[in-house]
């Protein structure tokens, strides 16, 4: 049903971090598709072989997406799209400062060195660019493709439901699944994904997200739709699902990639005890989380999987708040 092209060398591993779930009692793994897809990967590869798996079966030559000026998932766009011969633009959010400093880094940095098209508007102006770009590229018989911003969707969310298979057959556990699974929610495709995974594959007991946003009344509505679409497509009961849905709205902390000091000690902590590089707008933030809920509801001696979303260009971004001596 869904058409796959490859860029992810599957599966990716799945560790035990030994120091820390010493430090936070519990059995903490973690499954690291921050190794997943073009270096430095991240989740949207995932999602990107069944979207552009569709793109190519529809005969598509140039792909649009959108995201900030920080975007894995543009990254990740811009990767894939060269990597099978597609042409790309990107349309991203002006940012507040855009200064030479700011073009050099992370993904920004990125975008440019693989110099991919690039198409810089307010944040307000950026669905209707995307809808003028294509409608240029497809005046001149261009083929454009257009993918949401995150990769929001079927073919995207489908990466995820395949994920709940592979980490079920990884694990390997006696009890056959984890108690828990944490991860960083944005769009929420990755969660509905794994949530649909779950339902078919029970890799974890209970799935929670860690918001990275505010998630406003219409962010849990997306999530919903998005699986809602997907249920319908497969014969799936979306509404049984949709009642496994828990996301965390507490560790948002002052906003989305606002990088305060308690995410700088999580990023720290992980890379010293365990070598395992988060990100402070992402991944930190969902770990973070998941220790805290972990104290918080005094939970002890569980088998506790975090996914790591990647975000590895954002870290190198951000060295700036950290004051080594
Ligand atoms: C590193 C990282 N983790 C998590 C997410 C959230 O994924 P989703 O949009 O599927 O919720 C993103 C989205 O951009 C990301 O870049």
């Amino acid at each position: 049903m869904y058409t796959r092209v490859t860029l992810c060398d599957l599966p990716t591993p799945l560790q035990y971090l030994e120091k820390l779930s010493d430090l936070y009692h519990n059995q903490i793994y973690i499954k690291r598709d921050d190794l997943a897809g073009p270096e430095p990967g991240g989740n949207k590869a995932r999602k990107l072989e069944f979207i552009l798996g569709e793109a190519k079966k529809q005969g598509a030559r140039h792909l649009i997406t959108c995201g900030s000026t920080f975007s894995n998932h543009c990254r990740l766009t811009a990767m894939a799209a060269l990597q099978q011969g597609l042409d790309c633009t990107l349309v991203l959010n002006k940012p507040e400062d855009d200064s030479r400093e700011i073009k050099n880094r992370g993904n920004y940095f990125l975008y440019n060195l693989l110099d991919v098209n690039l198409e810089i508007v307010s944040r307000s102006e950026r669905e209707a660019r995307m809808e003028e770009v294509y409608q240029e590229l497809n005046n001149r018989g261009k083929k454009p493709y257009l993918i949401q911003g995150g990769g929001y969707g079927r073919a995207g969310l489908h990466g995820y439901v395949e994920t709940a298979a592979e980490i079920k057959h990884q694990a390997r556990l006696p009890e056959g699944r984890f108690d828990y699974l944490f991860l960083a929610t944005g769009t929420g495709t990755t969660q509905a994904g794994l949530l649909i995974g779950n339902y078919l594959h029970r890799c974890a007991e209970t799935i929670i997200g860690i918001s990275v946003e505010p998630t406003s009344q219409q962010g849990e509505q997306e999530i919903k739709e998005c699986l809602k679409d997907y249920c319908q497509h497969h014969n799936l009961p979306a509404e049984l699902i949709y009642q496994d849905l828990i996301l965390l709205d507490d560790y948002i902390g002052a906003g989305y990639g606002i990088i305060e000091d308690n995410l700088i000690e999580t990023v720290s902590r992980v890379a010293r005890e365990e070598a395992i590089l988060l990100d402070p707008v992402y991944t930190a933030k969902a770990f973070r989380g998941m220790v805290n809920f972990l104290k918080k509801k005094q939970i002890r001696n569980k088998k506790v999987l975090f996914l790591h979303t990647g975000g590895l260009p954002i870290l190198l971004s951000s060295s700036e708040h950290w004051d080594f001596k």
